[in-house]
């Protein structure tokens, strides 16, 4: 395999920490006139957004949904051009929606869903990572919640994947390419 794992970047105790901060950070900005409808981007997100979910309020209306979406590229860039595998049950119209993403990296992606889910009439359109490789980005994208800052390492565990691998740790760990 020419990929290893390398050390914990952000270790579980880390992480689970910080999600309580970031869901008491949209609680309080968001919930209670219209709720919170979550799409959380498939699949790298559902690990990250099925924490912070329940660390919502009981109170409020939290409802979660999921899209997956493609890139089309070369394979190892994105192009920013989204091709959806996958949309949203419900309308999001009127509704305060937070838009829940692994990483940020290009932002290529992200910027084209976002134009697309603004095209639904959302009452607010708001945006949650928990990585953001800021070095990386090639379009401004408005990130209103984020997690941790990293640096332009490839990384994987809690949800982010390397060839479909290591989605499951419960650390995030850089990968060593050999
Ligand atoms: P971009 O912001 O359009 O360049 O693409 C973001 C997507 O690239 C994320 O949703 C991830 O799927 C993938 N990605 C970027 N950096 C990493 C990484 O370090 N590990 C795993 N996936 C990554």
């Amino acid at each position: 395999m020419p990929y290893r794992l390398g050390e914990v970047i952000i270790s579980r105790e880390t992480i689970a920490r910080r999600v309580k901060e970031m869901a008491a950070k949209i609680a309080e900005d968001n919930g209670r006139d219209k709720g919170i409808t979550f799409v959380g981007i498939l699949t790298g997100a559902a690990f990250f957004l099925t924490d912070l979910a329940r660390e919502m309020p009981e109170d409020l209306d939290v409802r979660v949904d999921f899209m997956s979406v493609a890139s089309y590229g070369d394979g190892t860039k994105s192009s920013g051009v989204v091709r959806i595998f996958h949309d949203l049950k419900s309308s999001i119209e009127g509704k305060n929606v937070v838009v829940v993403e692994d990483i940020v990296d290009s932002g290529l992606t992200l910027s084209h869903l976002l134009g697309i889910l603004q095209n639904r009439n959302p009452a607010s359109l708001k945006v949650c990572v928990l990585l953001d490789k800021y070095e990386r980005r090639k379009t401004e994208v408005n990130v209103d919640y984020c997690g941790f800052r990293i640096p332009d390492k490839f990384v994987v565990g809690y949800g982010l994947d390397c060839a479909g691998m290591w989605r499951h740790l419960k650390d995030i760990k850089y990968v060593i390419e050999e």
